[in-house]
């Protein structure tokens, strides 16, 4: 398809934005304020970074946000399903949800994102919770002003849950979180298939965008003020793969590197399997890249990885590691690890520990496995019970967090560029940032700091975050 019949997609949405807009201007003139929105974001930067579409378009039709639930019109949940403890959280608040709506009739309640992209839970939804006023999937976000239009004309529940994806969807407005930071989506779905995992199952085939489209969203928003990106996609390393002109992730990287005006670049998430030489050395080269890598390993042992159908080994894993360090030698890694993956067994857990000391991550995500239904995994039989894996949990944080505060106090006395993020919760004196190398730093200094990036000297070290001086 041409660039130009994607994009008129959200063209064709274009009216519904103006009859919603109508429609909320009218309940202004009445009420004399407008018609709030709310907006809960579960899950990765993925879905972090299809809220800002969302909101992007509620704004354009003339909805404002509010933070504070209580008072909404419109309250959208954007939903994870990774692990079970994200739906048990959706489930709780729409039985608060139900309260609401009785003391606010004309509340609309509205779920997507991944966890309605599953039967079972549509199949709960119409059981249980019918007072739910929209639905709709991964696959057509930007049908939201049409989804809102229908459900006003006719008054009942509207589900549009897409069982495949379509095309790409360029130029959705978008409203972003930072002003001078943002995501940006090179690719979506994923390929992989691990056994563990429902990603693949709620996102579809991975579908990578042109490089022209990513380049000029990239200028869009560094004329706009932005110095960080984000690059996004489930498994960065096989981009481009299914584009009509094949176009490598480092070849990518090196096209982003020559924007001007852009100062940082990251990226997430790189599977290990993909991660080509070309890459190492497009990470070497380009000095816009940010020195951090973030590459799960979900697992120590290369039987477990195997059951996993991760396609590595754990010795491949630390062939790679070997090569990032020895090209760049002052990087920093961070992963994901599951804990508890049906028949680990002690040994394989130890291995798990193994790779953890040689590695000698700065961060790491850690999870407790959990069951996904419709996936290989949740058959495989040896589940593991629950304390053991709890205590396998622990144990692992016990290896894992004195590593992350060695590796952090290597950084105590260097002077680290810091991008200012925002002031800190507990005080307002306290800014935070996040230095190339990702390791987050707090620092004494005053609110006009943020956006910049500023020099900063590390004095002490708190393991999960660095405190610096303003040199
Ligand atoms: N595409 C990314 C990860 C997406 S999900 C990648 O391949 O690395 C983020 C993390 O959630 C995964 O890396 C994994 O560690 C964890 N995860 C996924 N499914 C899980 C499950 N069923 N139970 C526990 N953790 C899970
Ligand atoms: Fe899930 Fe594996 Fe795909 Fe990551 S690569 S999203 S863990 S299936
Ligand atoms: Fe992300 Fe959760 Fe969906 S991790 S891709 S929001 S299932």
């Amino acid at each position: 398809m041409t660039e130009k019949n994607y994009n008129s997609l959200f063209e064709q949405q274009k009216n519904y934005v103006s009859q919603i807009n109508d429609w909320n201007n009218e309940y202004f003139k009445l009420n004399g304020k407008r018609r709030k929105f709310y907006c809960l974001t579960m899950g990765c930067q993925m879905n972090a970074h299809d809220s800002e579409k969302i909101i992007g378009m509620l704004k354009d039709m003339g909805y404002d946000e509010t933070a504070n639930e209580n008072e909404a019109d419109f309250v959208i949940y954007n939903t994870c399903c990774v692990r079970e403890n994200a739906e048990m959280k959706v489930y709780g608040k729409l039985g608060w949800l139900k309260n609401l709506k009785k003391k606010n009739p004309e509340l609309l309640i509205v779920l997507c994102g991944c966890m309605v992209q599953q039967d079972t839970v549509i199949e709960q939804l119409n059981k249980t919770y019918n007072y739910v006023d929209i639905i709709f999937g991964t696959y057509n976000l930007y049908k939201l002003p049409e989804l809102i239009a229908t459900r006003i004309e006719t008054g009942s529940q509207v589900c549009d849950i897409w069982k495949e994806h379509g095309e790409i969807v360029e130029d959705l407005p978008t409203v972003r979180e930072y002003k001078y930071k943002s995501s940006v989506n090179i690719m979506y779905g994923c390929n992989n298939f691990c056994t563990y995992c429902i990603v693949p199952y709620v996102r579809g085939r991975e579908r990578s965008r042109q490089p022209e489209d990513i380049l000029k969203e990239i200028r869009e928003l560094v004329a706009d003020g932005v110095k960080e990106i984000m690059l996004l996609g489930q498994n960065v390393n096989s981009y481009g793969k299914n584009l009509e002109t094949p176009t490598t992730f480092a070849q990518l990287l090196r096209q982003i590197n020559e924007v001007e005006g852009l100062e940082r670049i990251r990226f997430m998430t790189s599977h290990p399997k993909d991660l080509s030489d070309e890459l190492i050395e497009a990470m070497r080269d380009c000095d816009k890249i940010c020195k951090y890598l973030h590459l799960p390993v979900q697992s120590g042992s290369s039987n477990v990885l195997k059951r996993m159908n991760r396609n590595y080994t754990k010795e491949h894993y630390l062939g790679l590691v070997e090569k990032i360090k020895k090209a760049i030698p002052d990087i920093m890694l961070s992963t994901d690890i599951i804990v508890g993956f049906p028949g680990e067994t002690e040994e394989d857990f130890q291995e798990t520990l193994d790779i953890i000391r040689k590695v000698r991550y700065s961060t790491a995500f850690t999870f407790i496995y959990s069951k996904r239904t419709g996936t290989p995994a949740a058959n495989m039989e040896d589940q593991i019970p629950e304390d053991v894996v709890k205590d396998r949990f622990d144990r692992m944080l016990n290896v894992l967090n004195p590593i992350i505060h060695e590796i952090n106090n290597s950084q105590v006395g260097q002077v680290l560029d810091v991008l200012v993020e925002d002031t800190s919760k507990q005080d307002e004196n306290i800014m935070t940032g996040r230095a190339n190398n990702n390791s987050l730093v707090h620092f004494e200094g005053s609110k006009d700091l943020i956006g910049q990036i500023i020099k900063v000297k590390i004095v002490d070290n708190k393991t999960f975050y660095l405190i610096g001086e303003r040199v």
